[in-house]
This record gives C-alpha cells, structure tokens and sequence, in this order.
C-alpha cells in the first residue's frame, strides 16, 4: 500500500488540462458494446482499475475486446454471444460493475459467481437482487441474498414494475440491463432521477427507453448495434480540480471536454449557489451527452444548504464539497445523504474523520455533515487515511491547498480506480 506526501500550501492552479474519460460511462460502453451486434469503438475509455475489471470480466464472459492505439474495440456478437465464465468474474472495488453485471446476467441461461475486494464485500446487493427476483430471477448471496459473493443462476425472466426506495443508477440500470433481454414490460421508479447515462447510451447502440419524469420503461427482447462511442471527461474527476483553482488564490485553470450531463451537474448548480466563478464554454452534444469547456477562476464563497433532489446529481462530489465549504464563509448543512454511508467507505465517517484531523470544524449528522467555513484559516497537515476510498484519497491531496504543513495520505493507490493520473496532472498545474 503507498502512501503519498501532498504540500501545496497557496500553489496557484493553473493550465489547460483534460481529465479521463466518465467512469459511468466507460463502464456501460463496455457492457453495452459487449452484448451488441458487430464492432464498438470506443475512444477515451478510462483506463481506471475500476473499468479495467468490467473489461477483463467482459473478457470471461467470451467477448474480444482489444486495445487500437488509444480506442477500444469491442467485437460484439450480440446478447446469445456471452458464455459461462470458467472462474469468478472479479469486479475488485467497482460498484457498479457488480450491479449492473448482475442484472446483465441474471437473464443469461448460465452460472456466474460475481466477488470483488473487501470493501465491495460489505456494500449492500440486495437493491438490486431484490428488484431482479421479483422478475423471477435466481439469485444468492450471502448473509440472506444482500451480500457478495454473488451467485446468479441465469433463468428466464419476465417483466415487471419495480418502486425503487432509492435513487440509484446503478439499481436503474441493473434491472434494464435485465428488462432489455425479457419478453414484455418492465418498469422503474425512482423517488429522483439518478444519472441516465444507461438510458441514453441504450438508444446510442440503436435500442429505446421511455423515460416520464422519474418513471423509466423498457420493452424487451431489444437487440443493440456496435457504435462508435466518445467518453467525455469525468465531471466528477474534474471537481477536484475545479476544487483547488476554486480554493486557492490567484487561480485560473481550463478543464476540456467535461460531460455535463444534467443528472450530474448538481456540483456547478451548487458551487454557483455559493459564488464560484466558473463558465462553461464550447457546449456541444457528443453521442446523446452534452459536453462543455469549463473555466474555474479562484473565488470567495459563501457556505450554503445542499440537500433534497440535487443529492443523486452530486452524491460522489460531497466529499469535495465538503473540503471546498472548509474554505467558504459561514455553515454549509449537507443532508438527506445516507447514501454515503454505502458507497467505497462510509463517506459520511471518513471525511468528517479525516478533515476533523487537518483542523477543519466539522461533525457527522444522521444523514450528512455540518461543517463552518473558516475562509482565513489554513487547515494542519499530519496523517491521514483514504481507508482505501479513491475519492477520499483525492480529497485530502487537494485539501493540501489550504493546508499550512504537509498532508501525508495513506493508501493513495486506491486513487487509480477512477483518476490513475490524478498526481502527475495535479503537479502540472502546480
Ligand atoms: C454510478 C452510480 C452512483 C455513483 C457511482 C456510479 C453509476 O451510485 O455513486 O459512483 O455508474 O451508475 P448509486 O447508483 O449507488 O447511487
């Protein structure tokens, strides 16, 4: 396990850069190319470890996938194509790779056994095997079907109309993964709608989903055509970055081609809310997802309420947020986000825990945290950990910005399941 020593106390940020392609969208590439009728390329995929295991798994489940320069060919032949892996399709700490592999094969007429690392091994899968047998679906897991290791018995499914309790992309997604290889109609509600990247890369590959506000439907057997998809840059990478011009005075840095998809803006709708100077420039729709420049000047900002509907559309930026409201003037109340408490860590105990140690006021709720800004005030260095949470390891290394002494990061490898360039580009803007 590495550690890394972050010191950049007032480092003006500045530059051109791009971030790695959406780890969402990498992922249901994959997937999607994987089970349509001839050649998908893909370019900008993230090669991340998280997208790397849905690839090697999609490898065991006998599709050609190769590297072409800096594209990714995936040879699909069609949904009858997959076969039965031979070992355990491993899905290391990928979330959604679990989920949405789950629901993909809970319709294939084999065996598969889906175990991840120890982190995946605790978070909750009966969200989406729950939904899935309600579909008839043949599905185990341990400690009464919620955890993995998973084993899913392929079986014929039919449609059905599923109220999820949570607003989740990857719950969505994994029972239209199923719905799109049943005969019939399936529904999905959400109580608000997650990110739709499922949705709109399907019609992408030449499929259809109806979605009504928060209401989706898919009709089923649909089959898919190769395409050719570009992944635009990771609006959740680029937030640490936008974090630290944000944050640090005399900055100004442009970030290229960021997906902005609406279900994953809720981070600039409330970074704008708390007076941050950033424009978007240069939109444009690539594949169905809108795409923009963003220019992020360094700003005073004001602490603010951020809860309710906007929380799906920020979920994996609220570790960010929490850091940047360290540095902005007055209280910042995050709430209606226990999601966070089932994502890589505990996000609610992990930043609270961490930041508390640099010296920032900052104390857990029930469903999110409160923190008081202390725009003046540099936080400490020290010790702290990412307990292996990519986006926590990310968060401290920018907190190095506003910190007065070195931040020593433990665990900073885990940085590569979403962002394996996350050093060297942050030292380039340096
Ligand atoms: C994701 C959905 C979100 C998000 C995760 C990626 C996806 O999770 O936190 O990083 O690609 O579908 P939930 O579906 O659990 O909200």
């Amino acid at each position: 396990m590495t550690n890394t020593i972050f010191h950049g106390f007032k480092k003006k940020i500045q530059g051109k850069i791009k971030v790695p392609g959406d780890k969402s969208i990498s992922h249901r590439a994959v997937l999607l190319g994987a089970i349509a009728e001839g050649e998908t390329t893909v370019d900008g995929f993230l090669m991340g470890d998280d997208c790397l295991h849905t690839m090697k798994c999609m490898r065991q489940l006998g599709v050609r996938i190769e590297k072409s320069g800096e594209s990714l060919i995936i040879i699909g032949n069609g949904i009858d194509g997959l076969s039965e892996p031979v070992d355990v399709l491993d899905v290391g700490n990928s979330g959604t790779a679990m989920r949405l592999m789950i629901g993909l094969l809970a319709a294939r007429p084999f065996y598969s056994v889906l175990v991840g690392d120890a982190s995946i091994h605790q978070r909750p899968m009966d969200r989406v095997v729950l939904p899935l047998k309600q579909m008839g679906a043949d599905i185990y897991g341990r400690s009464n079907n919620r955890l993995a290791p998973i084993t899913v018995n392929g079986s014929k499914l039919h449609g059905t109309e599923y109220h999820s309790p949570v607003s989740s992309a990857q719950v969505k997604s994994a029972i239209l993964l199923a719905g799109l290889q049943t005969e019939g109609t399936t529904v999905v509600r959400e109580p608000e709608l997650s990110r739709d990247h499922t949705e709109r890369m399907i019609r992408a590959f030449g499929g259809s989903v109806l979605t009504e506000g928060t209401v989706h439907t898919i009709t089923g057997p649909q089959k898919l055509t190769g395409t050719h998809i570009k992944v635009p840059g990771d609006i959740s990478s680029a937030a640490f970055f936008i974090a630290a011009a944000l944050i640090t005075p005399d900055s100004h840095l442009i970030i290229e081609d960021v997906g902005i998809n609406p279900t994953r803006t809720g981070i600039l709708d409330i970074l704008n809310s708390m007076g941050a100077d950033i424009s978007l420039e240069n939109q444009r729709i690539v594949n169905d997802e809108p795409v923009s420049d963003l220019v992020v000047r360094s700003s005073s900002l004001q602490g603010t309420e951020i809860g309710g509907d906007v929380i799906p559309r920020l979920i994996d930026e609220i570790p960010i947020l929490a850091l940047i409201a360290t540095q902005a003037e007055g209280q910042t109340v995050i709430k209606d986000a226990a999601e966070l408490k089932v994502k890589e860590t505990n996000r609610i105990v992990t930043v609270v825990s961490q930041l508390r140690k640099l010296g920032a006021d900052i104390e857990e709720t029930e469903d999110g945290m409160i923190i008081n800004g202390q725009p003046g005030k540099p936080l400490k260095g020290g010790d702290v950990n990412s307990f292996g949470d990519h986006r926590i390891g990310m968060m401290l290394a920018i907190a190095s910005q506003v910190a007065n002494e070195p931040i020593n990061v433990e665990r900073t490898d885990s940085i590569a399941v979403s962002f394996p360039t996350f050093n060297e580009l942050l030292e380039s803007v340096r």
